[in-house]
């Protein structure tokens, strides 16, 4: 045992110390065991690389902006530009993660995808996340920078990050696509500034979007989302405005570099599975280090609790809950106030997967039935075999998912033409 030890510790120094060029990506899961020697394995630059340097060698083009949203957070916009688009889209992305995410499937990234197929495409990224820890007053040292949940990213970043984009390319109105998160946020923003999203948008495509989480969905999360929100106040750990995945911690650090290194990555996509569901396509090999890599944004719990909640109310879509008081300073009311998604008037297409078991097909019938019919009207997509990770790591996330949007979106183009004439 000892002697396995002292053989280990040198190994580790040595990866850590040798330079960035060794292999980390393998073709397939079994050859992660043997990544410094296997044919199938390679150096993807990629993964050493931030958005602009990714985006700079598959596309050649970039520019980045920063908007500031009225309640004085700066937000970083990236964008792969684009002279007489098709279209203009602004992605919306996860938690846990950042704008980062539509750049990592090196080559067939889908943000490389929708500018191929002639978009102007705007990156955007939520307050906390990896670029935007800037605020007018507040230092991202003090609890009361991360006083948000995904309420604040659909009432403020959203509104100032699509008000911004549209300004920048001439006003007409633009595609929103979120997903998870991203698509919470889109919900938020359509149902409370309802009038804003009929003149902005076009178009708002929501990839799976956590909005009616219930009971009856089975991930594993909601048991350990128990577990803390009962501690709270018992563990500082357990605090709304704890910050989850500190990039700069020894133990963040710590633990990217043994989930990196750890060979056998079916065991890791199983165990994550049970958070977002067994799929019926496998994740790609070659994205399961990426997918480290991307996902290791800041976020404080409070955007969980906020999640948590929908499963405590069995599948409502309401504010933050501040208890009694809080929530009669907050809303007026005791008990937090609903969405009202019958405002929405901008027109909405969900997707879905069939096994995703966090945001489960009941939630999204729940969401979808919600909806206005008008608002509707373009039906939605349930995809078969799909689990909530699967529109950013499965294999055939064009196929099933990207490729059957960019159709919708022509359809759409071409209506409106047909209107102008
Ligand atoms: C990386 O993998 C290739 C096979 O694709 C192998 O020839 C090479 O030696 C490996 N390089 C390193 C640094 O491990
Ligand atoms: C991406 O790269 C792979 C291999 O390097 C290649 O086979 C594929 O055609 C490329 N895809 C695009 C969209 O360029
Ligand atoms: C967080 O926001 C709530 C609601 O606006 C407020 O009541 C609370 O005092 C804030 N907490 C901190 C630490 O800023
Ligand atoms: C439904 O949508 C159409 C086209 O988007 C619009 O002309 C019509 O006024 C809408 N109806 C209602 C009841 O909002």
């Amino acid at each position: 045992m000892k002697r396995v030890f002292w053989l280990i510790i040198p190994l580790i120094v040595a990866l850590i110390f040798s330079p960035q060029k060794q292999n980390n990506t393998c073709k397939s899961y079994l050859s992660y065991f043997n990544i410094f020697f296997s044919s199938d394995c390679y150096h993807n630059p990629d993964q050493d690389d931030d958005i602009l340097g990714i985006i700079q060698r598959h596309v050649g083009v970039h520019e980045t902006h920063e908007v500031q949203t009225d309640d004085g957070y700066f937000l970083t916009l990236f964008r792969i530009p684009r002279q007489n688009p098709r279209g203009v889209i602004f992605f919306q992305h996860p938690l846990t993660t950042d704008a980062r995410v539509w750049v990592g499937q090196y080559n067939e990234s889908v943000a490389f995808l929708f500018w191929r197929a002639g978009y102007d495409v705007w990156l955007g990224n939520i307050r906390g996340s990896h670029c935007c820890k800037k605020h007018v007053s507040l230092d991202p040292t003090e609890a009361a920078f991360w006083n948000f949940s995904f309420h604040e990213i659909g009432y403020y970043d959203n509104h100032a990050s699509i008000e911004y984009v549209k300004q920048q390319t001439g006003g007409s109105k633009i595609i929103y696509l979120g997903y998870s998160l991203g698509g919470t946020s889109g919900m938020v923003y359509a149902s409370t500034r309802d009038k804003e999203a009929v003149d902005s948008v076009k178009m708002m495509v929501v990839i799976t979007p956590t909005t009616h989480l219930q009971l009856s969905c089975t991930s594993l999360l909601k048991y350990l989302l128990f577990i803390s929100y009962n501690l709270q106040g018992v563990v500082s750990l357990a605090d709304p405005l704890f910050v989850f995945n500190r990039q700069d911690a020894w133990y963040a650090k710590m633990g990217r570099f043994l989930v990196t290194h750890f060979p056998c990555k079916k065991c890791m996509l199983y165990f994550s599975y049970l958070f977002v569901g067994f799929p019926e396509d496998a994740f790609e090999p070659d994205l399961i280090n990426m997918f480290v890599r991307v996902h290791m944004s800041e976020y404080p719990l409070k955007m969980l609790y906020h999640y948590y909640q929908m499963y405590v109310v069995d599948g409502i879509f309401q504010r933050y809950d501040y208890g009694e008081e809080g929530n009669l300073l907050q809303y007026g009311t005791k008990e937090p106030t609903s969405y009202l998604l019958e405002n929405i008037k901008v027109p909405v297409y969900i997707v879905s997967g069939a096994n995703d078991n966090l945001d489960c097909p009941n939630a999204i019938e729940k969401l979808y039935n919600l909806l206005p019919k008008n608002s509707t009207a373009h039906g939605k997509l349930m995809v078969e075999g799909f689990n909530h990770l699967d529109y950013a790591y499965g294999r055939y996330r064009n196929e099933k998912v990207y490729f059957k949007i960019l159709q919708l979106l022509d359809k759409i183009h071409l209506d409106d033409q047909n209107c102008l004439h």
